[in-house]
């Protein structure tokens, strides 16, 4: 019996996991999760699962006291990396969104923890410091991103050298068939409305402008250890295939799903095990007319903003990462419009200069600069 921590269980991948949860009784305890202010949802979840440890990281005003039944709860965002490096704990799920999912991190990875990562912003902003980490010790990183989990399958079956390419599908988002002239007046109802994923809203939003088809290039690279040049983005609008790795005599080797986070969820908390059986009805004959189209980068300019920031190293794709949180949130609080996105990352690349630390504090600055350049730069003009 594996004990789980499981960090953002009020989110939609926190969900996908509880249902994993659920199916596999026998194999899995939920030892202690977090969520950031959805209280009611923790009350359900303690109901529920008995874990010893809650944490509701968004307040340090005790909501529900020391204890609900008979878990123990924690207020504040320190507690987080406190259950995540519990001796008793074996893997920790890292479903909470935004690079402040790196604190949490490092703890786990301090503790040799199993880490079923879908935190990518962590990742992306900090690849380098965590992967100088992850060789001083055993925790492993398992990916729950479907295209990274799927690739994560597919480069396990060859070997390194005989690998020519890797490449991630995406859906496309809420407006991949919508008149680039249009892009600027849509809404944030729209931009939330995505074709075949539901996830939550700055992922959503991150895919409507393939800002998260960008963060995921990054995290390939940090994931995987492969060059940006080996790295292909194909829009698939059926959302069937998540990964494909090319080899060197020109095939392609794909793995396929329906679009369900459960099998990821569920591959990375059996792993290095095997899944047991996941009863699915749907089958490959309803899988119909595949597409597989290139990317038009004027549609989605932030993709290759995310190349360039990837190539660039050091701290630009953490530069890339905070321009874009700030920018999603303002547009999620109606104040820029969809197409300021880009313009926001942009100007936060040209602007802050990329540095390479070898210090934690060096990304964190940039970072942080990243963020205070939109903030201000909002608050003196119209964007
Ligand atoms: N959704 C997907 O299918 C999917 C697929 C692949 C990768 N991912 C990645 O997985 C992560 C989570 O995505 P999601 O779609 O599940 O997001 P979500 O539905 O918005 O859930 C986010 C979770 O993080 C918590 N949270 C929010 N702000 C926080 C903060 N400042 N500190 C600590 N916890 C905080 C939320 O708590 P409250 O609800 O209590 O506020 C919630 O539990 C993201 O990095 C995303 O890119 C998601």
């Amino acid at each position: 019996m594996e004990n789980i921590c499981l960090l953002g269980a009020s989110g939609s991948v926190g969900e996908s996991t509880l249902k994993v949860l659920r199916l596999f009784p026998g194999y899995f305890r939920l030892h202690s999760f977090s969520v950031h202010g959805n209280v009611e949802k923790a009350k359900s979840i303690i109901e529920e699962f008995h874990p010893e440890f809650a944490v509701i990281s968004g307040s340090h005003d005790s909501i529900l006291g020391s204890k609900y039944n008979d878990t123990k709860i924690y207020y504040g965002s320190e507690a987080l990396s406190e259950i995540a490096s519990l001796d008793e704990v074996g893997t920790v799920v890292t479903a909470i969104v935004g690079a402040i999912g790196i604190y949490p991190t490092i703890a786990a990875i301090e503790k040799n923890k199993k880490i079923a990562i879908a935190n990518k912003e962590t990742l992306v902003s900090f690849g380098p410091y965590i992967n100088n980490l992850l060789k001083k010790k055993s925790s492993i990183l398992v990916p729950v991103d479907s295209e990274h989990n799927a690739l994560f399958q597919l480069l396990a079956l060859q070997k390194p050298e005989n690998i020519r390419s890797i490449t991630l599908t995406a859906s496309g988002g809420s407006f991949r068939d919508l008149p680039i002239e249009k892009l600027s007046t849509v809404s944030v109802e729209e931009a939330l409305n995505h074709p075949t994923w539901k996830m939550g809203p700055k992922i959503t939003i991150d895919s409507a402008g393939l800002v998260n088809k960008g963060l995921e290039v990054i995290e390939a690279h940090f994931l995987f250890g492969i060059p940006y040049e080996k790295i292909e983005v194909v829009i698939h609008p059926e959302s069937i295939v998540h990964g494909m790795i090319e080899t060197n005599d020109g095939a392609y080797f794909s793995y396929s799903s329906d679009p369900d986070m459960i099998f990821p969820v569920a591959h990375s908390l059996f792993y290095p095990e095997t899944v047991k059986t996941l009863l699915r009805e749907r089958k490959p004959a309803s899988w119909k007319n595949l597409q597989f189209i290139q990317p038009d980068m004027k549609r989605y300019p932030a993709l290759s903003m995310a190349y360039n920031a990837g190539k660039a190293g050091g701290t630009a794709p953490g530069i890339f990462n905070a321009a874009n949180e700030e920018a999603v949130s303002l547009f999620l609080n109606r104040i820029i419009q969809f197409t300021d996105i880009p313009i926001l990352i942009e100007s936060a690349l040209e602007k802050i200069k990329i540095e390479y630390p070898e210090t934690l504090l060096g990304y964190e600055e940039a970072a942080n600069s990243a963020r205070s350049f939109i903030r201000n730069k909002y608050l003196k003009e119209a964007v």
